[in-house]
Protein backbone atom coordinates (compact mmCIF):
# COMPACT_ATOMS: atom_id res chain seq x y z
CA UNK A 1 0.00 0.00 0.00
CA UNK A 2 1.21 3.50 -0.82
CA UNK A 3 -0.56 5.26 2.49
CA UNK A 4 -1.34 4.58 5.94
CA UNK A 5 -4.61 4.08 6.19
CA UNK A 6 -4.61 1.77 3.16
CA UNK A 7 -1.54 -0.39 4.96
CA UNK A 8 -3.24 -0.81 8.16
CA UNK A 9 -6.29 -1.72 6.59
CA UNK A 10 -4.53 -4.80 5.08
CA UNK A 11 -4.76 -5.97 8.56
CA UNK A 12 -8.33 -4.72 9.27
CA UNK A 13 -7.15 -1.73 11.45
CA UNK A 14 -7.49 1.90 11.02
CA UNK A 15 -4.91 4.43 10.65
CA UNK A 16 -5.74 7.57 12.25
CA UNK A 17 -5.12 11.47 13.09
CA UNK A 18 -6.31 14.74 14.67
CA UNK A 19 -7.73 17.30 12.74
CA UNK A 20 -8.21 20.68 13.42
CA UNK A 21 -11.34 22.48 11.86
CA UNK A 22 -8.83 25.69 11.57
CA UNK A 23 -6.76 24.39 8.91
CA UNK A 24 -9.31 22.55 6.67
CA UNK A 25 -9.37 24.70 4.34
CA UNK A 26 -5.29 24.49 3.53
CA UNK A 27 -4.55 22.82 0.66
CA UNK A 28 -1.40 21.21 1.91
CA UNK A 29 -3.19 19.65 5.21
CA UNK A 30 -6.53 18.22 3.13
CA UNK A 31 -4.10 16.87 0.56
CA UNK A 32 -1.98 14.81 3.27
CA UNK A 33 -5.42 13.86 5.60
CA UNK A 34 -7.71 12.78 2.90
CA UNK A 35 -4.54 10.68 1.09
CA UNK A 36 -3.48 9.22 4.49
CA UNK A 37 -5.69 8.47 6.73
CA UNK A 38 -8.87 6.67 7.56
CA UNK A 39 -9.97 8.02 11.32
CA UNK A 40 -10.45 11.18 12.29
CA UNK A 41 -10.02 12.73 15.85
CA UNK A 42 -10.85 16.50 16.49
CA UNK A 43 -8.45 17.84 17.89
CA UNK A 44 -10.68 20.34 20.46
CA UNK A 45 -13.69 20.60 18.82
CA UNK A 46 -15.98 18.37 20.50
CA UNK A 47 -14.57 19.40 24.02
CA UNK A 48 -16.80 20.79 26.72
CA UNK A 49 -15.23 24.68 26.24
CA UNK A 50 -16.40 24.31 22.81
CA UNK A 51 -19.53 22.11 22.77
CA UNK A 52 -21.18 23.48 25.96
CA UNK A 53 -19.32 26.80 27.11
CA UNK A 54 -22.70 27.97 29.03
CA UNK A 55 -25.16 25.72 30.53
CA UNK A 56 -27.63 24.47 28.03
CA UNK A 57 -26.05 26.29 25.28
CA UNK A 58 -24.92 24.21 22.41
CA UNK A 59 -22.22 24.67 19.73
CA UNK A 60 -21.60 22.03 17.39
CA UNK A 61 -20.44 24.46 14.22
CA UNK A 62 -16.57 23.58 14.43
CA UNK A 63 -16.98 19.51 15.46
CA UNK A 64 -19.95 19.24 12.30
CA UNK A 65 -16.98 20.80 10.31
CA UNK A 66 -14.85 18.02 11.05
CA UNK A 67 -16.97 15.22 10.51
CA UNK A 68 -19.08 16.65 7.48
CA UNK A 69 -15.22 16.28 6.27
CA UNK A 70 -14.60 12.89 7.30
CA UNK A 71 -17.94 12.09 5.56
CA UNK A 72 -16.90 13.38 2.44
CA UNK A 73 -14.00 11.42 2.50
CA UNK A 74 -14.83 7.96 3.55
CA UNK A 75 -13.08 8.59 7.07
CA UNK A 76 -14.43 7.21 10.46
CA UNK A 77 -14.31 9.49 13.19
CA UNK A 78 -13.37 9.32 16.99
CA UNK A 79 -15.31 11.29 19.32
CA UNK A 80 -13.04 13.15 21.79
CA UNK A 81 -14.53 13.92 24.61
CA UNK A 82 -17.41 13.48 26.90
CA UNK A 83 -16.26 14.51 30.57
CA UNK A 84 -12.63 15.71 31.24
CA UNK A 85 -11.13 18.14 33.96
CA UNK A 86 -9.52 20.22 31.39
CA UNK A 87 -10.69 22.32 28.47
CA UNK A 88 -14.04 22.37 30.90
CA UNK A 89 -15.96 25.30 31.33
CA UNK A 90 -15.45 27.79 34.78
CA UNK A 91 -19.19 27.20 35.41
CA UNK A 92 -19.00 23.21 35.44
CA UNK A 93 -15.99 23.83 37.91
CA UNK A 94 -18.03 25.65 40.14
CA UNK A 95 -21.12 23.39 40.77
CA UNK A 96 -20.91 21.88 44.07
CA UNK A 97 -24.25 19.99 44.69
CA UNK A 98 -23.73 16.52 43.82
CA UNK A 99 -27.36 16.13 42.31
CA UNK A 100 -26.93 19.16 39.82
CA UNK A 101 -23.51 18.33 38.68
CA UNK A 102 -24.65 14.61 38.22
CA UNK A 103 -27.68 16.36 35.90
CA UNK A 104 -25.41 18.50 33.90
CA UNK A 105 -22.64 15.52 33.31
CA UNK A 106 -25.30 13.74 31.97
CA UNK A 107 -27.02 16.36 29.87
CA UNK A 108 -24.06 17.07 28.50
CA UNK A 109 -23.03 13.31 27.04
CA UNK A 110 -26.75 13.02 25.84
CA UNK A 111 -27.09 16.22 24.24
CA UNK A 112 -23.57 15.67 22.51
CA UNK A 113 -23.73 12.01 21.66
CA UNK A 114 -27.58 11.97 20.30
CA UNK A 115 -26.33 14.97 17.64
CA UNK A 116 -23.62 12.55 16.64
CA UNK A 117 -25.87 9.42 16.58
CA UNK A 118 -24.61 7.46 13.88
CA UNK A 119 -21.63 9.24 13.33
CA UNK A 120 -19.17 8.39 15.87
CA UNK A 121 -17.31 4.65 15.69
CA UNK A 122 -15.35 5.43 19.00
CA UNK A 123 -16.25 7.87 22.34
CA UNK A 124 -13.50 8.68 24.67
CA UNK A 125 -16.08 8.82 27.15
CA UNK A 126 -13.75 9.79 30.12
CA UNK A 127 -10.30 11.18 29.58
CA UNK A 128 -7.23 11.21 32.04
CA UNK A 129 -9.20 10.55 35.43
CA UNK A 130 -6.38 8.99 36.97
CA UNK A 131 -3.79 10.60 39.25
CA UNK A 132 -0.19 11.06 37.94
CA UNK A 133 1.08 10.55 41.59
CA UNK A 134 1.25 6.78 41.65
CA UNK A 135 -1.10 6.38 43.85
CA UNK A 136 -3.16 4.59 41.27
CA UNK A 137 -6.07 6.78 42.23
CA UNK A 138 -8.75 9.29 40.70
CA UNK A 139 -6.92 12.23 39.89
CA UNK A 140 -8.70 15.66 41.59
CA UNK A 141 -11.37 16.99 39.70
CA UNK A 142 -15.11 18.65 39.74
CA UNK A 143 -16.39 15.39 38.63
CA UNK A 144 -14.57 13.36 41.16
CA UNK A 145 -14.72 15.26 44.16
CA UNK A 146 -18.51 15.99 43.94
CA UNK A 147 -19.67 12.97 42.64
CA UNK A 148 -17.10 10.48 43.84
CA UNK A 149 -15.37 7.35 41.77
CA UNK A 150 -18.79 6.37 40.70
CA UNK A 151 -18.43 9.34 37.91
CA UNK A 152 -16.92 7.57 35.65
CA UNK A 153 -19.32 4.76 36.12
CA UNK A 154 -22.27 6.99 35.68
CA UNK A 155 -20.79 9.02 32.00
CA UNK A 156 -20.00 5.21 31.26
CA UNK A 157 -24.15 4.44 31.49
CA UNK A 158 -25.24 7.43 30.17
CA UNK A 159 -23.02 6.42 27.09
CA UNK A 160 -24.15 3.37 26.42
CA UNK A 161 -27.56 4.32 27.17
CA UNK A 162 -28.01 7.14 24.28
CA UNK A 163 -25.89 5.48 21.91
CA UNK A 164 -25.80 1.56 22.08
CA UNK A 165 -24.16 1.35 18.78
CA UNK A 166 -20.69 3.38 19.63
CA UNK A 167 -17.51 1.78 20.85
CA UNK A 168 -17.40 3.71 24.50
CA UNK A 169 -13.95 4.06 25.37
CA UNK A 170 -11.65 5.42 28.38
CA UNK A 171 -8.50 7.27 27.20
CA UNK A 172 -5.15 8.22 29.52
CA UNK A 173 -2.05 9.20 28.97
CA UNK A 174 1.14 7.73 30.81
CA UNK A 175 -0.38 4.32 30.75
CA UNK A 176 1.28 2.46 28.51
CA UNK A 177 4.10 1.15 31.14
CA UNK A 178 2.84 -2.00 32.45
CA UNK A 179 4.63 -1.59 35.94
CA UNK A 180 3.29 2.04 36.27
CA UNK A 181 1.01 2.76 39.13
CA UNK A 182 -0.99 4.69 37.19
CA UNK A 183 -2.00 1.83 34.37
CA UNK A 184 -2.07 -0.22 37.51
CA UNK A 185 -5.06 1.69 38.43
CA UNK A 186 -7.33 2.41 35.25
CA UNK A 187 -6.48 -2.18 34.41
CA UNK A 188 -8.12 -2.15 37.88
CA UNK A 189 -10.83 -0.54 36.81
CA UNK A 190 -11.54 -1.99 33.68
CA UNK A 191 -11.39 -5.18 35.45
CA UNK A 192 -13.85 -4.12 37.72
CA UNK A 193 -16.07 -2.83 34.79
CA UNK A 194 -16.34 -5.63 33.05
CA UNK A 195 -16.80 -7.92 36.15
CA UNK A 196 -19.96 -5.82 37.03
CA UNK A 197 -21.17 -5.29 33.21
CA UNK A 198 -20.17 -1.61 34.10
CA UNK A 199 -20.22 -1.12 29.78
CA UNK A 200 -16.92 -0.45 28.36
CA UNK A 201 -15.48 -1.24 24.83
CA UNK A 202 -11.96 0.14 24.67
CA UNK A 203 -9.14 1.49 26.35
CA UNK A 204 -7.27 4.37 24.49
CA UNK A 205 -3.45 5.08 25.24
CA UNK A 206 -2.64 8.35 24.44
CA UNK A 207 0.78 7.38 23.39
CA UNK A 208 2.46 10.68 24.32
CA UNK A 209 6.19 9.56 23.82
CA UNK A 210 9.91 10.89 24.45
CA UNK A 211 12.61 10.92 22.06
CA UNK A 212 13.19 6.75 23.16
CA UNK A 213 9.38 6.22 22.10
CA UNK A 214 7.27 3.30 23.88
CA UNK A 215 8.24 1.55 27.14
CA UNK A 216 10.03 -1.97 26.67
CA UNK A 217 6.76 -3.35 28.32
CA UNK A 218 3.98 -1.66 25.91
CA UNK A 219 3.22 -4.41 24.18
CA UNK A 220 2.82 -6.57 27.58
CA UNK A 221 0.22 -3.43 28.77
CA UNK A 222 -1.61 -3.73 25.09
CA UNK A 223 -1.96 -7.41 25.47
CA UNK A 224 -3.21 -7.21 29.87
CA UNK A 225 -5.46 -4.95 28.88
CA UNK A 226 -7.47 -6.85 25.54
CA UNK A 227 -7.35 -9.94 27.74
CA UNK A 228 -10.02 -8.31 29.63
CA UNK A 229 -12.26 -7.82 27.04
CA UNK A 230 -11.69 -4.57 25.13
CA UNK A 231 -10.49 -3.07 22.25
CA UNK A 232 -7.20 -1.52 22.80
CA UNK A 233 -5.89 1.80 20.20
CA UNK A 234 -2.88 4.16 20.29
CA UNK A 235 -5.38 7.29 20.22
CA UNK A 236 -2.36 10.73 20.45
CA UNK A 237 0.50 9.10 19.22
CA UNK A 238 3.41 11.88 19.06
CA UNK A 239 6.95 10.96 19.57
CA UNK A 240 10.11 13.58 20.33
CA UNK A 241 11.64 14.09 17.38
CA UNK A 242 10.29 11.18 15.68
CA UNK A 243 12.78 8.73 14.96
CA UNK A 244 12.06 6.34 12.56
CA UNK A 245 12.71 3.81 15.17
CA UNK A 246 11.05 4.73 18.02
CA UNK A 247 7.89 5.17 15.33
CA UNK A 248 8.35 1.08 14.52
CA UNK A 249 8.72 0.06 18.14
CA UNK A 250 5.10 1.68 18.79
CA UNK A 251 3.26 0.40 15.53
CA UNK A 252 5.04 -3.14 15.96
CA UNK A 253 3.45 -3.13 19.71
CA UNK A 254 0.42 -2.70 18.49
CA UNK A 255 0.49 -5.22 15.50
CA UNK A 256 1.51 -7.60 17.57
CA UNK A 257 -2.19 -7.66 19.68
CA UNK A 258 -5.03 -8.86 18.02
CA UNK A 259 -7.61 -6.19 19.99
CA UNK A 260 -5.22 -3.53 19.04
CA UNK A 261 -7.51 -2.10 16.31
CA UNK A 262 -5.86 1.13 14.80
CA UNK A 263 -3.72 3.94 15.40
CA UNK A 264 -4.13 7.74 15.69
CA UNK A 265 -1.37 10.56 15.64
CA UNK A 266 -1.68 13.66 17.31
CA UNK A 267 -1.46 16.12 14.29
CA UNK A 268 -0.30 15.77 10.45
CA UNK A 269 2.67 18.12 10.15
CA UNK A 270 5.24 19.23 12.54
CA UNK A 271 3.54 22.61 12.71
CA UNK A 272 0.25 21.32 13.25
CA UNK A 273 1.47 19.86 16.86
CA UNK A 274 0.24 21.02 20.07
CA UNK A 275 4.30 20.01 21.34
CA UNK A 276 5.94 23.01 19.34
CA UNK A 277 9.30 22.65 18.78
CA UNK A 278 9.75 18.99 19.41
CA UNK A 279 9.20 17.78 15.83
CA UNK A 280 6.87 14.47 17.12
CA UNK A 281 5.14 14.03 14.14
CA UNK A 282 5.17 12.14 10.64
CA UNK A 283 5.05 15.10 7.87
CA UNK A 284 7.50 17.88 7.86
CA UNK A 285 5.92 21.79 7.98
CA UNK A 286 5.94 21.52 4.13
CA UNK A 287 3.75 18.52 4.58
CA UNK A 288 6.47 16.15 3.25
CA UNK A 289 6.61 12.56 4.66
CA UNK A 290 9.81 12.40 7.34
CA UNK A 291 11.99 9.23 7.59
CA UNK A 292 9.59 7.87 10.77
CA UNK A 293 6.50 8.17 7.85
CA UNK A 294 8.21 5.48 5.43
CA UNK A 295 9.46 3.04 8.96
CA UNK A 296 5.39 3.53 9.89
CA UNK A 297 4.43 2.63 6.36
CA UNK A 298 7.31 -0.61 6.05
CA UNK A 299 5.90 -2.01 9.23
CA UNK A 300 2.31 -1.40 8.99
C1 LIG B 1 -4.46 19.17 23.22
C2 LIG B 1 -4.57 19.86 21.86
O1 LIG B 1 -3.69 19.21 20.96
C3 LIG B 1 -4.21 21.32 21.99
O2 LIG B 1 -4.51 22.02 20.77
C4 LIG B 1 -5.00 21.97 23.14
O3 LIG B 1 -4.55 23.30 23.32
C5 LIG B 1 -4.83 21.19 24.42
O4 LIG B 1 -5.22 19.84 24.20
N1 LIG B 1 -4.49 14.87 25.96
C6 LIG B 1 -5.68 14.92 25.27
C7 LIG B 1 -5.82 15.89 24.14
O5 LIG B 1 -6.57 14.10 25.51
O6 LIG B 1 -7.14 16.39 24.03
C8 LIG B 1 -4.86 17.05 24.27
O7 LIG B 1 -4.98 17.85 23.10
C9 LIG B 1 -3.46 16.54 24.48
C10 LIG B 1 -3.36 15.74 25.74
Amino acid sequence: ANALGAAAAGSGRYFGTAVASGRLGDSTYSTVLDREFTMVTPENEMKWDTVEPSRGSFNFAPGDAIVNHATAHGQRMRGHTLVWHSQLPSWVGSIGDASTLRGVMDNHITTEMNHYKGRIYAWDVVNEAFADDGSGRHRSSVFQNVLGDGFIEEAFRTARNTDPSAKLCYNDYNIENWSDAKTQGVYRMVKDFKSRGVPIDCVGFQSHFGAGGPPASFQTTLSNFAALGVDVQLTELDIAQASATAYTNTVKACLAVTHCTGITVWGIRDSDSWRTGENPLLFDNNGNPKPAYNAVLTTL
